[in-house]
């Protein structure tokens, strides 16, 4: 085995460290955002007029003093612009890592280390191609699923109907893409920012296990019980 220097993980230096706070920051903010919008989802148990009022609260959110959808113009830049910083930081890190491979690791360590990093930016891909998909089907209304209805929770209940098994498929991979994403991004950002202790990395490993499962199975009970018919 070729082993070219030191098990001991160099340093990073201040712009990854910088970059990768970045990353973090934005990354807790889409967690956040992720997490609330789940919780909305979840009011489709709650039938229609629970579901469609709190879609049509959101738009009236913090009226007066903000115009009618205001607030969810304010979450769209905010989201937009996080996107770009943790983008720009993830492309910025990818590039600083490749240039420094060669000689910095043992070769198991950068095995692991590449292969989570893999599976971070090929779920970001899937995320970021799934997030054009979405918005042009719940927010332009572009890509109209079974029909063109004004309802929100008529748009949820066809679109996951089951003649439309496809689209069920397609959100359970970018959910299950996305648990994967918010757990290795906790890992990846672990390596570099304060992942000193064990007992420290065990609970924020922990945390993001926590959160995944959230994740996994709040986004996909509304799909799957209009899938098998339990909610019509
Ligand atoms: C099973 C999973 C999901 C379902 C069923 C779902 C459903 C919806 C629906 C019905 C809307 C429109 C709400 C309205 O008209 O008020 C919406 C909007 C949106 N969703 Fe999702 N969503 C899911 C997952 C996600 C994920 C994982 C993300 C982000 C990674 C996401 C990001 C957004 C964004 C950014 C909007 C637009 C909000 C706006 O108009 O500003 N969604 N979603």
């Amino acid at each position: 085995m070729v082993t070219t220097t030191p098990t001991r993980p160099r340093r990073a230096n201040g712009t990854t460290v910088a970059l990768k706070g970045a990353m973090a920051i934005s990354g807790i903010l889409f967690v956040l955002f992720v997490l609330l919008h789940m919780y909305g989802n979840l009011k489709l148990f709650n039938g229609q007029a629970a579901f469609d009022g709190y879609a049509e609260a959101l738009r009236d959110f913090g009226y007066p003093y903000l115009p009618h959808g205001g607030f969810l113009w304010i979450q769209r830049i905010v989201l937009l612009l996080a996107l770009l910083v943790h983008v720009y930081a993830a492309v910025a890190l990818w590039y600083r890592a490749r240039r420094a491979r060669a000689t910095r690791y043992v070769i198991h360590k950068r095995l692991v280390q590449t292969y989570s990093a893999r599976t971070v930016r090929w779920g970001g891909l899937i995320l970021l191609a799934f997030i054009v998909f979405h918005l042009l089907q719940f927010t332009t209304h572009t890509i109209e699923v079974g029909g063109s209805f004004d309802s929100p929770y008529q748009r949820m209940v066809v679109a996951f109907a089951p003649e439309h098994w496809y689209v069920y498929l397609a959100y359970l991979v970018a959910i299950v893409t996305l648990t994967m994403h918010v757990r290795h991004g906790a890992w990846s950002a672990m390596q570099t920012l304060g992942a000193n202790s064990q007992r420290r990395q065990r609970a924020i490993n922990l945390g993001a296990y926590a959160v995944a499962a959230v994740l996994l199975i709040g986004f996909m009970l509304p799909p799957t019980a209009v899938l098998l018919g339990f909610v019509k």
